[in-house]
């Protein structure tokens, strides 16, 4: 199939088929950076704007590192040091990115329907690089990348996803992926943590970590986001790490070979035991390696649909 759409704003619009032709695609791309020059001419002339008001290490170097492999030029844009300080709107931000002739802009921001927004604004392409507890597409294409390397299918395997659900958009993204490929995801977190009605995702829900990891072909661990609890209702710290935390103890129960992920940044102790996170089933850091390739085919296929618009296509 082609691509026809100008953005990637999430995974809950994309058909089974959208999300397997970014999957083919990016496995085509690994094999870039292994080159000695890790360089194709695929976006050549081509300008990526990264707009990021979030903090971000691993997704912001990833898309100028893979814009860079496409040979497109890269421009940062952090709002500490742009207008964005002086009162200017995404929106306004977004056209003067646009008037300069960028290509691709991928946001980030801590509203949920930024990317969305953006793009409604815009002729030139939008990638969702994470807008609030909504959407982290290309976190979770790489996390399902990385399963089906280990694998070797998504279909009828059992994902636990254990953390803070609540506030997670990587959780959201992971679900519509991974259920749209046929694999069994399960939830694991304190009730708190579980949004009311997720469960009309197609998930199973429990809040007993023993249970969730016994028949896991892979577990994702995910970061608990204190920064984002106003209320101060959290488990404390220590208290979440005893009764979720991924320890060795929990995983030798687990299946040998279950395969341990983490989106990153990782809270050593208080979501995963240091030594779990460094040890023979994690997959961390090969996760970072495959959101290379993954963004290079993101980067690659919404500039295939650069031409269309908004309303006609997405
Ligand atoms: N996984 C992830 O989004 O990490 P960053 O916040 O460092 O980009």
């Amino acid at each position: 199939m082609a691509w026809t759409r100008k953005d990637l704003l999430g995974l809950e619009s994309l058909s089974r088929e959208e999300i397997e032709l970014i999957l083919s695609t990016a496995e085509s791309f690994k094999e870039v950076s292994t080159r000695e020059i890790k360089k194709v001419p695929a976006l050549r002339g081509k300008t990526v704007v990264n707009l990021f008001y979030e903090p971000s290490t691993r997704t912001r170097v990833s898309f100028e590192v893979a814009a860079k492999r496409l040979s497109a030029d890269v421009i940062n844009i952090s709002p500490e040091t742009s207008s964005v300080r002086k009162g200017e709107t995404l929106v306004d931000t977004g056209r003067n990115i646009q008037a300069l002739k960028a290509d691709i802009i991928v946001v980030r921001h801590a509203s949920s329907g930024a990317a969305a927004m953006l793009s409604r604004h815009l002729d030139i392409s939008v990638v969702n690089a994470g807008d609030g507890w909504h959407e982290h597409p290309t976190q979770a294409l790489l996390d399902i990348f990385t399963l089906k390397e280990k694998i070797g299918r998504i279909k009828g395997i059992n994902v636990t996803i254990v953390g803070d659900i609540a506030h997670s958009r990587v959780a959201r993204s992971n679900i519509w992926g991974l259920t749209k490929l046929g694999a069994n995801v399960t939830l694991c977190a304190p009730k708190m943590l579980i949004p009311v009605g997720i469960e009309e995702m197609g998930v199973n829900i429990t809040d007993n970590i023993d249970d969730a990891l016994v028949r896991a072909d892979a577990v994702n661990v995910l970061r608990m986001q204190f920064e984002r609890d106003e209320s101060a209702a959290f488990p404390e710290a220590l208290d979440y790490f005893r009764k979720f935390g991924i320890t060795s103890e929990r995983l030798n129960k687990a299946k040998k070979n279950i395969i341990l992920m983490h989106p990153g940044p990782i809270n050593r102790g208080i979501e995963i035991e240091s030594d779990v996170a460094d040890g023979p089933n994690s997959v961390i850091l090969e996760q970072v390696i495959n959101g290379i390739a993954l963004r290079m085919a993101v980067l690659f296929l919404v500039s295939q649909g650069h031409d269309k618009k908004y309303e006609d296509i997405n």
